[in-house]
């Protein structure tokens, strides 16, 4: 038996923000906590659950629809849920939050100059000369949370140091045990 709860960390942010990242950074430290999680991520659920689907805003809807449906039967088994998505929308944060359990919604903030200077995969660069459209924080926007849980600035942090933060928190809302 376990006494585990679940609960859903949700990174909000812009494109090379530091969201997948973060998660990563998050996986040794859990493991050694002897914590049941999955991650669930953009680029992984996009290639997978959610193909079918693009950028357009009822698209983003229905890539978070699907992921929630996800995310809600982990949570409510006990089972932690790290999720990074852009998901840009504060009303569909909020549809998540009302749907699963322990929603954590964490704001990966790094302002847009730090994401496009940064360009981890190019796509900045193609979404100014207009060959992505639809691309948040360009021609697409992004509604800051006005009222995370967390919110991390990536700017200036090590990417252990924003790991390091979301642990605390987790640890100090008694969602993970701290180390033995
Ligand atoms: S969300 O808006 O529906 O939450 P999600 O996090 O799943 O987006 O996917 C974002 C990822 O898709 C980005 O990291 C990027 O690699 C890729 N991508 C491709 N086209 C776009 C676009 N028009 N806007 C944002 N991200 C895009």
């Amino acid at each position: 038996m376990s006494d585990q709860k679940g609960f859903v960390v949700w990174m909000t942010g812009l494109s090379g923000s530091g969201k997948s990242t973060i998660a990563m950074a998050m996986i040794p430290k859990l493991k050694a906590r002897g914590v049941n999680f999955e991650r669930l991520d953009g680029d992984v659920v996009r290639a997978s659950l959610t193909r079918d689907l693009g950028f357009t805003k009822e698209d983003r809807a229905m890539n978070i629809e699907r992921v929630t449906f996800v995310a809600k039967l982990l949570s409510r088994n006990n089972v932690g849920c790290i999720c990074s998505f852009i998901s840009p929308y504060q009303s569909v944060r909020d549809s998540v939050r009302s749907q699963v359990t322990n929603f954590i919604e964490v704001y990966v903030n790094a302002p847009l100059e730090v994401c496009e200077d940064r360009d981890v995969k190019g796509m900045y660069k193609l979404a100014r000369e207009g060959k992505i459209k639809n691309f948040t924080g360009i021609s697409d926007p992004f509604e800051a949370p006005e009222n995370a849980d967390v919110e991390i600035k990536t700017d200036g942090m090590t990417v252990d140091e924003s790991a390091e933060q979301l642990i605390k928190y987790l640890e100090e809302n008694g969602y993970i045990p701290t180390l033995a």
